[in-house]
């Protein structure tokens, strides 16, 4: 078997041990770009400046260029060299001043790195390694320097001229042409830059910051799509002001600009004063946009924003500490979001997107520590342990430190790291200089892989009057990571009594052992626990609490992510339990939704992510030997005796939370995710007019949250309905790329036994390519969630994802790696899938030519460590 490590073909693997400083400085550096479609020259000029004292040549990284001019100090060179890519130069002094020219072909770049064609417009892409595609650079991020930009176009085709910082000239040329001039004050690396030409409109606003100063805001988009430009504005503000008042983080330049782009590799990007955004992340209005899509919205906005400092101001010393601005950058536009809206709402789905991306990512062969020690691709590590585990680590830290101490240890990192490229480390010091608390354990989670395990077990002593907790943690062994030390792990835990519902003992328990013991006195009672309460700590819980106490808990905890918990683990129970022993007894989970649903005191928003069953995936992760059929029977059995047995709950639901005027409230989002979680509960329970009702609801919604909703529900169904619903959906928004991708995403997902076929059929529809990134997600990155179709047994699933992967990796070789993970996770299946996946990723690393991403992700997906 390849393996990444060995193979004669294998790219070099970087290491962060062998982090060295940049041999050369560049303070400052002046690009003019001559803009067009097809033919593009890049002129830049800049000093270098040797660092420290050694005698090695410039070196400046490349990818696909070619040099059209080559200067230094004024001079035409030759004695040029080229060496993978990069530009190497002898340099004799220690300062001078270099120029090289290059031609670019935007329209040519379909990876979307460097400078590219999307819908008419030309933009950038830097982070991670695309600068080195616009032009000749140290493309490393502890590179900063000050950036002039110039840039020349046709001024009929790109009428608008963006780019970092402030504008400082802009003027008339002959023949149509125009200029402007954009100079950034602020030392930035190079994945920072960013440029934009095209026909856009700006949503103008302004922002005065908290010392009185005005900044100009704009969203730049194609004129048809500014009225759908009002949510994200709205999200910037808030987000400004947010960070000015939790912590103290002031704009620091007259304008921000953002700009949505049709073809996008990723969410959004933070360039300097310049966001680019994929236009998901951008454009809303009712009638196109679903509430997931407006809290989407807010959260990105709010993290490119929020990276003005935690990533732009003080940015990353080498890509193995990407964790720093974008764990950090995560945990506060979680906490943003928590502040608009219902916090315990989003902490619930926070944790559930934890345990869907990266508790997979941790438990597979693409296990990797949050600040990773090595890569192949820099790109496969934006991941969710980079960013989610990353953000939860930050969490962690909060807990530990308190809000205060925590405010203090970010007010330090930013003050001394102002204008440098630093490291995990710094911050964590930081932390540990501002505090005073010692964080030598905590720093574990940088640097140990795997998701922790903590078992309990909970004793009573009757006679004397006292509970005794034990508990035992744990970090599995990982690929290359074996015999982990114990963790720091803050437990929030409440003791509860059984009869009276009342609360007795809540503490935080910060665990640092192996194991630990706690004594409880006092408790006449055997109490029930909650345990990790508001998921203090990103681990896996394991303890036998009976579904009597989880019952309990679901109905009387005072943490609502505890009552959420306690209800997810009681119907985890119920289905693992009649998956092994095939006894199969509904009515715990049933009487628990029955109170749920009847409990005045909760929100029609809390109460719809308390009834939804845990996804067929998250079964599959509790068990030895996913079996994808019989998780889908047992889970589709249960939800037919939730749906039919409380079956006039589900209607009464429906019509108490009946369709109002659209409005995007937290109030008005809890109503309508309930309302549609009843519908499908309806669906589910085989009402004989559920498919009429969901009809009606699909063409009367004056909304997309509802109108999405109801065709979800039809494309799962053999109704009649179903097929007039898609056709219906089709054809209304078939100008609208972002709502087609909804349509394409819908089928790929139905839980119809003929979902197969339709992603073939929908592979060779019109609208699908493989040049658009959402497009691609929204079928093949779909179909893969989809576990039981995904899994077929004949590996017709596998065979469709692989193919695409395959015709994607020439085209766009970093969307294509990340749709490579799910073929990765054939040790969790029974011997005949874990054949037909391996054979897949075989035939992706037989193919030549294969990119270092895929290469990477696949060869790593098949090692047998
Ligand atoms: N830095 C971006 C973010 O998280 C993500 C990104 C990475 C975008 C690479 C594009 C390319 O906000
Ligand atoms: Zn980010």
């Amino acid at each position: 078997m390849l393996d990444a490590q060995t193979s004669p073909a294998a790219p070099p693997v970087i290491r962060r041990e062998d982090y060295r400083p940049p041999d050369w400085l560049v303070p400052s550096v002046a690009l003019d770009f001559k803009l067009s479609a097809e033919r593009t020259r890049v002129h830049a000029r800049f000093q270098v400046v040797r660092n420290g004292d050694h005698d090695r040549p410039l070196r400046l990284d490349g990818d696909e260029l070619e040099p059209v001019a080559v200067r230094t100090d004024g001079k035409a060179r030759v004695d040029w060299t080229m060496d993978d890519g990069a530009l190497v130069i002898a340099l004799e002094g220690d300062s001078h001043w270099v120029e090289t020219e290059v031609e670019l072909n935007p329209a040519a770049n379909t990876k979307l790195m460097g400078l590219y064609a999307s819908s008419g417009l030309l933009c950038t892409q830097c982070e991670a390694e695309g600068f080195r595609r616009i032009t000749f650079f140290p493309d490393r991020p502890d590179v900063l320097s000050r950036y002039h930009v110039r840039m020349e176009a046709d001024r009929s085709a790109y009428p608008v001229l963006l780019s970092n910082g402030d504008l400082v000239g802009t003027g008339e040329l002959d023949s149509g042409s125009h200029w402007a001039e954009w100079h950034d004050p602020f030392p930035k690396p190079a994945y920072l830059f960013a440029l934009v030409a095209g026909d856009l409109h700006a949503n103008r606003d302004s922002f005065v910051t908290m010392s009185g100063r005005k900044v100009d805001l704009g969203i730049w988009v194609t004129e048809r799509d500014l009225p759908k430009t009002a949510h994200a504005m709205a999200a910037l503000k808030a987000s400004m002001r947010w960070d000015e008042e939790v912590y103290g983080r002031e704009y620091d330049l007259g304008i921000f600009n953002i700009v949505a782009v049709d073809d996008f590799n990723f969410g959004a990007m933070e360039n300097k004063g310049l966001n680019i955004f994929n236009s998901r992340y951008i454009l809303a209005d009712p009638d196109t946009a679903t509430d997931l899509d407006y809290d989407g919205i807010l959260g990105v906005v709010a993290h490119e924003y929020f990276h003005n400092w935690s990533g732009d101001r003080v940015t990353c010393r080498d890509w193995f500490q990407l964790s720093l601005k974008e764990g950090f950058t995560v945990f506060r536009d979680q906490c943003f979001s928590a502040d608009q809206g219902s916090a315990a709402v989003r902490r619930i789905e926070d944790v559930r997107m934890l345990r869907a991306s990266q508790f997979q990512e941790d438990a597979g062969p693409l296990a990797h520590p949050v600040r990773p020690e090595s890569y192949i691709e820099i790109s496969n590590f934006y991941t969710a342990t980079v960013y989610n585990k990353g953000a939860e680590v930050i969490r962690v830290l909060h807990t530990l430190l308190g809000p205060e101490k925590f405010r203090a240890g970010s007010d330090l990192y930013f003050e001394r790291h102002d204008g440098q490229a630093v490291t995990c480390e710094d911050f964590v010091l930081a932390m540990e200089d501002a505090s005073g608390i010692d964080l030598s354990q905590f720093r574990l989670w940088y640097s140990q892989a795997g998701t922790p395990h903590v078992k309990f077990a909970l004793s009573h002593d009757p006679a004397g009057c006292e509970a005794v907790l034990r508990l035992e943690q744990s970090v599995p062994d990982t690929p290359g990571q074996m015999n982990k030390l114990p963790m720091t792990i803050p437990l929030r835990l409440a003791l509860f009594d059984p009869e009276t519902g009342d609360c007795e003992v809540e503490r935080l328990e910060i665990l640092t052992e192996q194991t630990t013991e706690i004594r409880f006195p006092g408790l006449a009672k055997r109490p029930v626990i909650s345990i990790n309460r508001g998921f203090s700590a990103p681990i896996i819980v394991e303890g036998d609490r009976s579904a009597t106490d989880l019952a309990f808990l679901s109905a009387n905890d005072d943490d609502p992510f505890g009552r959420y918990e306690a209800m997810q683990q009681l119907m985890l129970d119920t289905l693992v339990g009649t998956l092994s022993n095939h006894k199969v007894d509904h009515a715990a989970v049933v009487d628990a939704v029955r109170k749920t649903m009847t409990n005045n005191a909760l929100d029609a928003a809390f109460i719809a992510e308390a009834v939804l069953l845990p996804s067929e995936a998250f079964v599959g992760d509790q068990m030895l030997v996913v079996d994808p059929d019989a998780i889908k029977t047992e889970r589709d059995s249960l939800r037919h005796a939730l749906g039919s047995e409380l079956e006039a709950l589900w209607r009464a639901a429906y019509s108490a939370h009946a369709a109002e005027p659209f409005e995007y409230s937290p109030q008005a989002k809890g109503s309508r995710r309930l309302r549609n979680i009843s519908l499908g509960y309806l669906a589910a329970s085989a009402a004989a007019d559920f498919a009429g009702l969901a009809f009606r609801q699909f063409e009367a919604a004056d909304n997309m949250t509802d109108r999405l909703a109801a065709l979800g529900t039809l494309a799962n169904s053999d109704a009649d309905e179903r097929v007039a619903a898609l056709d219906i959906f089709y054809h209304r928004y078939r100008d609208n790329p972002l709502v087609i991708d909804k349509w394409f995403t819908t089928q790929a997902l139905s839980t119809r036994m003929d979902t197969i076929q339709a992603v073939h059929e929908l592979r060779i529809h019109p609208d699908f390519t493989l040049h658009n990134p959402n497009r691609v997600r929204a079928l093949a990155g779909a179909f893969s969630v989809n576990q039981q179709q995904f899994n077929l047994g004949d590996g017709s699933g596998y065979r469709f994802l692989a193919d695409i992967i395959l015709e994607l990796d020439p085209i766009n070789p970093q969307t294509a790696a990340k749709l490579l993970p799910p073929l990765g996770r054939w040790r969790r299946f029974d011997g005949k899938r874990q054949a037909l996946m391996i054979a897949e990723l075989e035939r992706i690393v037989r193919q030549s030519g294969l990119s270092k991403d895929v290469f990477e992700q696949a060869t790593k997906s098949l090692s047998r460590d």
